[in-house]
């Protein structure tokens, strides 16, 4: 038996306990060339499909990005900076861009679907990898949650500008005068079907959708720019910089998502060539689109105006224009928007999990792939459920900000996992190389943790109890089951040092 095929074997070995001490474990990286051949087998050997090229690739990481935080939380930040939330937007902006640089190269030189958690588990070791991991369900899961409740107040609005009102007790979460939020768990629950039945047909809904959410933004910049004095960018800056500052971080949410085509690695036609190129475009286009909205409606209205004001983009829309149906077009579609976002995210959740249960860090079922439909229908079932209930019990502004804080934890660690690579693995192929190496890198880390700062102690008290039950659960299970630490020293040497064949 070649070491290629030791995975296997350790499948058994990894079940009778820790073969490794503490330390050696944790430090353990997980071989590129196993990654790679691995890459596309679920974890009863089945594959996924792959079928994506750029255009779905790019689609699924706008899908996955433009939502609640444009809709939603835009005008819920202007009261925080003031007229100058757009450099809010660029703020955060920046952060994100110099993250994608660093997971262009990595998504071009590691193309599996586990994102920023198959990228630390070959250079920071199986301790970083887990805790990476474990930040991206707080990006992923808790987000599709928060997003879902984000979606579920613009259905809540639509129903009203039609005259019907829904019930509290069907439309809010406990806490909030209610017992459950329906909306926003019946969206949760759609994607979830939609995704068991297949990527391509996914794909595809979601890029439709992605067009009409473009659509509709630049139509309300159309109408927002018709209404537009310049006088209420004066003054700039009300807040001072630590209000920009401060909304920079609540905006950062916004941008969550963009690196959702690295989860796709394992289904697209060219990884190598595509990952870099949508993960790059993707970005430019979601920037672009959040800086000429917030122009676009403080241009329309005073900062001030924002205070209080739920809804703010359909209420410009309403004011400008008056007419009653284009709100409840602008609304509806919002809905669709961030329905996409939840059908791209909670697609990128599954498809880390496949990764980590192949490792044996999480059970077998999330990896299991579906025969009929190449999707890991169990794992998507079990995650739509846990998503929908969490959507359907907390609030909103409770999980965005949750949301943030791992996300950022996550990106820069994908940051530092470029430089750690680039001095120890220089001889690897890159598809894609960040430019000003190693600055991008070193800036991209110190802006993350900069905007992690910036959030409130509640935000890092929930974020720290969330490490914690982590490691509880590394060491109920994953610490148990690892593949990589269950690898005997000769096996693992070798394949440490196997060349690395993508296809
Ligand atoms: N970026 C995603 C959104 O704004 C999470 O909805």
């Amino acid at each position: 038996m070649s070491a290629l095929d030791e995975p296997r074997a350790a499948k058994s070995a990894g079940r009778s306990g820790p073969s490794l001490g503490l330390g050696r474990q944790l430090l353990r990286r997980k071989p590129i060339a196993q990654m790679v051949q691995e890459a596309g087998s679920g974890t009863e050997g089945r594959k996924l499909v792959r079928s994506f090229g750029v255009l779905q690739l790019t689609m699924i990481s706008v899908g996955a990005t433009l939502g609640t935080g444009i809709f939603v939380i835009l005008g819920d930040s202007v009261p925080m900076a003031g007229p100058a939330i757009f450099i809010s937007f660029l703020i955060a902006g920046v952060a994100a861009l110099l993250s994608a640089i660093s997971y262009a190269e990595m998504a071009g030189m590691v193309p599996v679907s586990g994102s920023s958690y198959s990228y630390t588990y070959a250079t920071l070791g199986e301790g970083m990898a887990w805790i990476c991991g474990w930040c991206l369900v707080l990006e992923y899961a808790v987000s599709v949650a928060a997003v879902a409740v984000g979606a579920g107040q613009y259905i809540n609005e639509s129903v009203a500008g039609l005259g019907w009102v829904l019930p509290d007790f069907v439309s809010q979460p406990p806490g909030s005068g209610g017992v459950m939020n329906l909306p926003a768990m019946v969206i949760v629950l759609l994607c979830m079907v939609l995704l068991m039945r297949g990527a391509r047909e996914s794909a595809w809904v979601n890029t439709a959708i992605v067009l009409i959410k473009i659509v509709i933004l630049l139509f309300f910049c159309a109408v927002a720019f018709t209404a537009f004095n310049a006088g209420n960018f004066d003054p700039l800056l009300p807040m001072g910089t630590a209000g920009v500052s401060a909304a920079a971080s609540r905006v950062f949410f916004s941008y969550i998502g963009f690196d959702a085509a690295s989860t796709a690695g394992e289904e697209a036609r060219n990884p190598q060539r595509d990952l870099p190129r949508a993960i790059m475009l993707s970005m430019v286009i979601v920037t672009s689109v959040y800086v000429l909205v917030a122009v676009a409606a403080i241009g329309a209205r005073d900062w001030t105006w924002f205070d209080g004001t739920e809804a703010a983009l359909v209420q410009i829309l309403l004011e400008i224009t008056g007419k009653p149906w284009i709100g409840a077009v602008f609304a509806i579609g919002a809905v669709l928007a961030i329905t996409s976002v939840v059908l791209a995210v909670l697609y990128g959740q599954t498809r880390i999990l496949v990764s980590m249960s192949r490792d044996g860090l999480v059970p077998k079922v999330f990896g299991r792939i579906s025969a009929k439909r190449g999707t890991p229908v169990a794992g998507t079932l079990i995650v739509g459920i846990a998503v929908a209930l969490t959507a359907g019990l907390v609030p909103l502004g409770a999980l965005a900000d949750a949301t943030s804080i791992g996300t950022l934890f996550a990106f820069a660690l994908v940051n530092v996992s470029v430089v750690y690579l680039r001095r120890n693995r220089p001889e690897l192929k890159r598809s894609y190389r960040v430019a000003f190496y190693p600055v991008t890198p070193i800036l991209g880390a110190l802006m993350c943790v900069y905007l992690m700062i910036n959030l409130g102690g509640l935000t890092w008290l929930v974020f720290l109890l969330w490490m914690v039950v982590g490691q509880v659960a590394y060491f109920a299970y994953g610490r148990r089951h690892s593949k990589v630490a269950a690898l005997s020293q000769p096996d693992y040497e070798v394949l440490s040092a196997a060349p690395i064949d993508p296809h």
